[in-house]
């Protein structure tokens, strides 16, 4: 008998295909981490994607800033504020809630949210929080480890964000691959060992050469390496739906595969991710990295 209750628009079911897999929390992904497999995260920010993510079995969802660009039509991520990014964590932690998903949610600090004080990121990280995240994230090294030690001793998870931070992007002169020289290398490599002790219980590695990924991630045991441009020897994954599935008019940058093309359907498309993430067919360092 059909459900003449059931919404006819882009229905969730009440529960996850992959129900069965334990919750995401930090001590599953140190578990995952342990026995050497990749973490996946992909970007998201609304109900449907998110739970569709969830079914296809990915473990991290990032409500990533980069909604400025792919959901409002921004040029950069600059202009996004809080409110945008507790409308969408909210967003995506109610889709997966319906489906009674595992994943886990982190909530992206926008710019102009965390940079005045270890207070007023506390606020902005408490507001994502209660809109749902599991963990926030923040870009940057040196003066946000301060900001990190605050919050984790607080009991809010961080994930740090090092190499190309696009909030910065007006002061790093463009979206250019970070620590390509000795000095970039070794200051990359302190800040993240710095953020490390502070807590940062995971740093996305955005646009870094793969030899230095590689060698951060045996020395980050407790800050698990999330890799978008910085080839496949990172602890774990990450990418921006639309670009991963093809939904862009323009030129996906050379670290992105499109996971669509011969699937038969969105969910398909990102279990191929996250089933090349964990076999390691994904990224190709000679194809996707530097
Ligand atoms: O905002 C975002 O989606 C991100 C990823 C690109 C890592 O920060």
């Amino acid at each position: 008998m059909s459900n003449t209750n059931a919404s006819p628009y882009g229905t969730l079911p009440p529960a996850s295909p992959v129900a069965v897999r334990k919750p995401i929390s930090l001590p599953r992904l140190n578990e995952l981490r342990a026995r050497g497999e990749k973490i996946t995260m992909l970007t998201a920010y609304d109900a449907t994607f998110a739970a569709v993510a969830d079914a296809a079995g990915v473990e991290c969802i990032l409500v990533g800033d980069s909604l400025g660009m792919v959901c409002q039509g921004l040029t950069s991520t600059v202009g996004v504020t809080l409110d945008t990014m507790r409308y969408h964590v909210e967003s995506v932690a109610r889709g997966i809630r319906r489906v009674q998903g595992t994943t886990w949610i982190i909530g992206d600090l926008p710019f102009g949210s965390y940079q005045e004080s270890k207070e007023q990121a506390l606020r902005s990280a408490t507001v994502l929080m209660q809109a749902g995240a599991h963990m926030v994230k923040l870009e940057g090294g040196g003066w946000t480890t301060e900001v990190v030690h605050f919050l984790v001793e607080r009991g809010i998870p961080v994930c740090a964000h090092l190499g190309l931070t696009p909030q910065t992007v007006h002061a790093l002169g463009g979206y250019r691959v970070q620590g390509r020289d000795d000095a970039g290398a070794a200051q990359l490599r302190q800040e993240a060992l710095a953020l490390q002790d502070a807590g940062a219980a995971m740093v996305v590695l955005e646009m870094v050469p793969e030899a230095l990924s590689t060698a951060l991630t045996h020395e980050l045991p407790r800050s698990h390496t999330i890799g978008i441009g910085a080839g496949n020897g990172t602890a774990g994954q990450v990418l921006v739906m639309h670009d991963m599935l093809g939904v862009n008019l323009g030129k996906n940058p050379k670290f992105v595969r499109n996971f669509m093309l011969g699937q038969a359907s969105v969910q398909a498309a990102m279990a191929a991710y996250v089933a090349a993430v964990k076999d390691g067919s994904f990224p190709v360092n000679a194809e996707h990295a530097w």
